[in-house]
């Protein structure tokens, strides 16, 4: 493995009973203050994706906009942001996608992506994997090939990956 992911790791904030009582939240904002831990983190998914042949890097708001943006920088791909129902001013597609409690949708906008292009879509942290499903959707819909998911976190005993499909996903750390 890795050594530069023992620090990524131990660089993650693990909050308990943050948002509700039972829940271990993965605060990936103490990740941002560690320079070197964020700087691997960006690094190891640029290592990955470099020579993939990849287009379009889409993040998923609202952490996919802080790992997104930088890999696609280096990757030389361009970033489209994945975001909450009404707040793209253009034109969009949305899809709707379940939550714990209820339902939420994720909107692009059309034209950010042409048929053919090559995506990796990346996110904070895989739990049910009901969010980068809809991502995937949302992709596939206007005829891009979805390459890869990424994420920093997952939490295996939630089954993401099994969501998934044969979709890759790509993770460096497990989460408590
Ligand atoms: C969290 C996390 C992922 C998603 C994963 O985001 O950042 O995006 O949940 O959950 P899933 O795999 O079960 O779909 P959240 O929906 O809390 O919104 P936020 O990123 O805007 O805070
Ligand atoms: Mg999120």
């Amino acid at each position: 493995k890795d050594p530069r992911i023992a620090r990524i790791s131990s660089a993650i904030r693990v909050i308990p009973n943050f948002p509700k009582p039972g829940i271990m939240f993965q605060d990936i904002t103490t990740l941002l203050l560690d320079t070197k831990a964020f700087k691997d983190t960006i690094d190891l998914f640029v290592e990955r994706y470099k020579d993939k042949n990849i287009s379009v890097v889409a993040g998923v708001e609202a952490r996919g906009f802080i790992f997104g943006p930088p890999i696609a920088i280096a990757i030389g791909a361009k970033f489209v942001p994945m975001r909450k129902p009404n707040k793209l001013p253009g034109e969009v597609i949305s899809e709707e996608y379940s939550l714990e409690y209820g339902t939420d949708k994720m909107e692009m906008h059309v034209g950010a992506v042409e048929p053919g292009e090559r995506a990796l879509v990346i996110d904070d942290l895989i739990a049910t994997g009901g969010t980068l499903c809809a991502a995937i959707k949302l992709l596939e819909r206007v005829g891009v090939d979805v390459v890869e998911c990424a994420c920093v976190i997952e939490l295996p005993e939630l089954k993401g990956r099994e969501r998934l499909g044969n979709k890759p996903l790509f993770v460096l750390v497990d989460g408590a």
